[in-house]
């Protein structure tokens, strides 16, 4: 009910101060401030963000939130603590660096926590809770909405720390899936504000890549326009606008964009490795169903050309199996 969902608002809220004031004046969070400072975090981006720092006590958090009268059900709903087999309760938070998940206005709904090190998981995140619904949460959306608007662009990120290090180098339009394929719901959020179109930018690992692919079908579906981008070697866009600095990221990687449909046929290749020589006419096979999913006719005549110039085969040949398919489409 109402009442409760205001409780758990109110807790986030001031989970989010606790952790951040550990971070930022307490010994306890000096590890995680070294941690942010070493990736590259100014203090000016970790207040944007109310990043902080769950201490590696075990009790720290839960005892703060007993002591303003939260209930201990309430901070378990929320996430925060857990009982253990005893029935005490304790922090579900320990010795990570907190990231606040905002809802659409910013108000604190949730949390990914990140190890320090190389523990499992990397992230550990909110669960689903009556304020917390992954499926409607686009990361850093508060923070980037004015940009959105005034660029008429979003740029679609994957991770927390891509969002921070594109905000801070000045590109704020970027809002993260947190990791998963866009969802119909944060597809119609993003519907609402852009004006122009969506640039999808993924990490250029496997992962990313297949969530990419999920994320254009759910964006084409709701008639949503966008362009792909990538990001040159192995890196994601954190890593990335670090190394090559704001102009250059933009140049290379943001306004190096193309149409879905090529991105499509580009990852069609990695289901042919041998898709220039043996596996050549499977791969023109497949990539034929792929043009007959294209609304657009431009789109479709351009890759026609594209598929003919690369594969050395007739644009004729090509058109003739796409009516095929279209007509056993309609
Ligand atoms: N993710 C998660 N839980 C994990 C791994 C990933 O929730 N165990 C989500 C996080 O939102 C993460 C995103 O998926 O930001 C992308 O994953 P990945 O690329 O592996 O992490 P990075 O964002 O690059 O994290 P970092 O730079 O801190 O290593
Ligand atoms: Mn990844
Ligand atoms: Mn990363
Ligand atoms: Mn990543
Ligand atoms: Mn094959």
């Amino acid at each position: 009910d109402r009442k409760r969902r205001e409780q758990l608002y109110e807790v986030n809220a001031l989970a989010t101060k606790f952790y951040n004031h550990i971070l930022m004046n307490h010994p306890a969070g000096a590890q995680g401030l070294s941690y942010l400072l070493g990736r590259g975090l100014t203090k000016k981006t970790i207040a944007q963000f109310q990043l902080g720092f769950a201490p590696w006590g075990g009790r720290e958090l839960v005892r703060f939130l007993r002591k303003r009268e939260f209930s201990t059900d309430v901070i378990v709903e929320a996430g925060l603590g857990m009982l253990t087999s005893d029935g005490e309760l304790v922090d579900r938070y320990r010795n990570r660096v907190m990231f606040p998940i905002g809802a659409l206005q910013g108000r604190t709904i949730g949390f990914g926590g990140r190890a320090l090190g190389s523990e499992e998981p990397k992230y550990l995140n909110t669960q689903e809770t009556p304020i917390f619904r992954k499926r409607n949460v686009l990361y850093g959306y508060a923070l980037a909405r004015q940009a959105i608007r005034k660029t008429g662009q979003v740029v679609l990120l994957e991770g927390y720390m891509d969002v921070i290090a594109l905000h801070q180098h000045g590109l704020a339009n970027a809002v993260a899936t947190l990791g998963t394929a866009l969802t119909q719901e944060q597809a119609s959020i993003l519907r609402r504000v852009v004006l122009d179109d969506v640039i999808l930018l993924y990490d250029s690992d496997s992962a990313g890549q297949k969530a990419a692919l999920k994320s254009i079908e759910i964006l084409r579906e709701m008639e949503i326009p966008l362009r792909v981008a990538s990001i040159p070697d192995a890196k994601d866009p954190d890593e990335a606008v670090r190394e090559l600095g704001a102009d250059r990221f933009k140049a290379e990687c943001l306004e190096q964009t193309m149409s879905a449909l090529q991105f499509q046929l580009l990852q069609l290749t990695h289901k042919h490795p041998n898709h220039l020589t043996s596996d050549r006419l499977d791969y023109l096979r497949d990539a034929v169903n792929i043009l007959a999913e294209e609304d657009s006719s431009i789109e479709r005549e351009a890759m026609l050309e594209w598929l003919s110039k690369t594969y050395s085969i007739s644009v004729a040949a090509l058109r003739d199996d796409l009516q095929t398919q279209l007509r056993t489409k309609s």
